[in-house]
């Protein structure tokens, strides 16, 4: 994360004693860290014992369902077109994978009785639809549309949604950690004066909320395809305080300023977060390009590296057509992609743009599942035709 944060009363020295109000009893502490002792960290203080369990099960498998005789083609589904019922993670249906990168979308139903944990994938959460609380041991924050909540693996935590009338999120999961891209930040780490956001933009944990129970608690650990129930016997919620830079936190997509050029500015400028093995950009509103002959919708192009994944979230996206609410579209290394017929001369003269959408865009090819098939608008690949 960008900044050091902390929440409750630590003591004034690490690994130093730190009692209860009885005065013998001490909090535990625990270093979260990432690179082994290398990268960011944060102390917590515990009312229990962090490793006491009382039971694991194994409770599942958790297969991809590929689409195993899937073409070479662009491809355009409604992730709409699914209703599996669930909370936030149980009602993801995943769409788009490969080793380093998940792709999912659900639709929360009900809200869970236990607390999640993603040991091996750091996790991207956009709230497409739905308000609520995000819940962890590092405190809560409210969620509204928007939002995109990072949370680095080994967070415990859970999203309580107010009501489920029409909740929508977007999944993706990424074996190395969401960074603010290196561009973005001076050589303290604060954000630059022409970073796409700033400091005040990040939403953070806010207030804990603090559990000195007893119980059979559940907590469900997803490590790779395989899925564990933990039984603790003390609340979860127990931190009663902490430090660091490892934490949750969210970035709105409203609160994105983008950039604009005088000629078309290609996607990088629109970057949020990058990963070892793909980035994730921010599509917002704007003007578009000011010189007088400029064509805003973009050219045809290849990335010989790049599988690029578009979710449409609202508004009138420039370059394409059919596309609606919850739409992806997957242009595949291996193939171009662009404009489909009138759309770059219906941009020309055109002054704005109220599309909002994410683009993931992966280093290494993406594998479609059976959920693609199950939703797909067949023959998008021919859309280029005249
Ligand atoms: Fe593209």
């Amino acid at each position: 994360m960008a900044f050091y944060h902390k929440l409750g009363e630590i003591p004034q020295k690490k690994h130093t004693t730190f009692y209860k109000a009885d005065g013998k009893s001490l909090y535990r502490e625990e270093l979260v860290s990432s690179i082994g002792f290398s990268s960011i960290y944060s102390n917590k203080y515990h009312i229990n014992a962090p490793t006491q369990t009382l039971e694991v099960k194994e409770l599942a498998v958790i297969t991809e369902n590929l689409w195993d005789d899937a073409k070479l083609i662009q491809y355009h589904f409604l992730t709409n077109r699914l209703h599996t019922g669930g909370n936030f993670f149980s009602a993801r249906d995943l769409f788009l994978t490969n080793p380093h990168c998940k792709i999912h979308t659900a639709k929360p139903t009900h809200n869970p009785d236990y607390f999640y944990k993603n040991a091996y994938f750091h996790e991207y959460i956009f709230v497409h639809h739905g308000t609520g609380k995000f819940v962890s041991e590092y405190g809560v924050f409210d969620f509204e549309p928007g939002d995109q909540i990072v949370v680095y693996k080994g967070i415990m935590f859970s999203m309580l949604f107010d009501d489920f009338e029409n909740n929508k999120i977007v999944v993706v999961e990424s074996d190395s950690p969401f960074e603010i891209p290196k561009h973005f930040r001076n050589d303290y780490g604060q954000l630059t004066e022409d970073a796409p956001f700033c400091e005040r933009d990040i939403k953070i944990p806010n207030r804990l909320e603090i559990h000195d129970e007893k119980g059979e608690y559940k907590l469900l650990i997803k490590y790779g395809n395989r899925l564990h129930e933990f039984i603790v016997p003390n609340h979860p919620l127990d931190v009663v305080a902490w430090d660091g830079y490892l934490y949750p936190f969210a970035i709105n997509i409203k609160d994105y300023a983008p950039k604009v050029g005088k000629l078309h500015l290609p996607p990088p400028v629109h970057l949020l977060f990058s990963t070892q093995h793909f980035v994730i950009c921010n599509f917002c509103p704007r003007p578009y390009d000011f010189h007088p002959q400029s064509i805003p919708a973009p050219y045809f192009h290849t990335n010989i590296d790049s599988a690029e994944v578009l979710y449409y979230i609202e508004g009138e996206f420039m370059s394409r057509k059919g596309i609606e609410e919850g739409s992806i579209t997957l242009h595949p290394i291996g193939v171009p992609h662009g404009p489909q017929p009138g759309k770059t001369e219906q941009s020309i003269g055109a002054v704005k743009t109220d599309e909002y959408a994410l683009m993931v865009d992966t280093f290494e090819p993406l594998a479609v599942t059976l959920n693609v098939k199950n939703t797909l608008i067949e023959d998008y690949y021919k859309s280029w035709l005249d």
